[in-house]
């Protein structure tokens, strides 16, 4: 039997405003690369987006990498179709500036309101045209009302999975080693999973992922 296909975008996008400046956040990736390894580990064949990181490419992994969110959705666009499971852990900035300036603007002359433009949510346009046997997970990183907007987010994007993740808390979420996330299907059933290392919560994800797609009996 052929390996199963898993799609992982990884790290934050970065949204250039001139050649010595751009948007982004704190997002270290570190999630996004444990799940590559860990699908890696249970036989999959992985292919990882990855923004701008820090952090050595996982070996038996395919990484192409991508610096913005325009990069990172033709990317993704282009691949969608061949993977089994797209798992977008990646922190794409929702928004760009309206024009990126060729030469680096002076700081007496930078704009003091930047104009900025709206990117597209490519894990929403893959909502709409995913396959019925084509699994799609997203993670929500929230400050406040992690669950409920957890809850909407599963239902708006229309996937199977959501991990919420609450990024208020020191410790855990963005460039710590370190989370407890909240899985949820598409029933809206919760499964907690408690504070441990990223490789640990990945494992714990992958498994559960797995488990329903063989219930599913792909
Ligand atoms: O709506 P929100 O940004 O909180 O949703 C987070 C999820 O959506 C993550 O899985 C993220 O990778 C994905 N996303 C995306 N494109 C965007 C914004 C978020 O694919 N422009």
């Amino acid at each position: 039997m052929l390996p199963l296909k898993c799609l992982i975008s990884a790290g934050p996008t970065r949204e250039w405003i001139d050649p010595v400046r751009f948007i982004s956040n704190p997002s270290s990736g570190k999630m996004g690369y444990a799940l590559a390894k860990e699908a890696r580990d249970m036989g999959f064949d992985v292919c990882l987006v990855s923004g701008p990181v820090e952090l050595s490419k996982p070996k038996g992994v395919e990484v192409i990498e991508v610096e913005s969110a325009l990069n990172m959705k033709r990317v993704i666009d282009e691949k969608f179709n061949f993977y089994d499971w797209v798992i977008m852990t990646a922190a794409v900035c929702d928004h760009r500036p309206k024009s990126r300036n060729k030469i680096k603007i002076p700081k007496d002359q930078f704009p003091e309101n930047l104009l900025m433009s709206r990117n597209p949510d490519i894990l929403k346009e893959l909502g709409e045209k995913k396959r019925e046997n084509q699994v799609l997970v997203g993670f929500a990183a929230e400050t406040h009302m992690v669950l409920e907007s957890a809850h909407k987010k599963l239902k708006q994007k229309k996937l199977d999975w959501i991990v919420a993740n609450d990024v208020s808390k020191t410790n855990q979420g963005f460039s710590s080693d370190q989370n407890e996330v909240t899985l949820i299907n598409s029933d809206g059933l919760e499964n907690q999973i408690s504070r441990a290392d990223k490789s640990v919560i990945a494992k714990e994800i992958l498994h559960a992922i797995h488990l329903s797609w063989l219930e599913k009996a792909h």
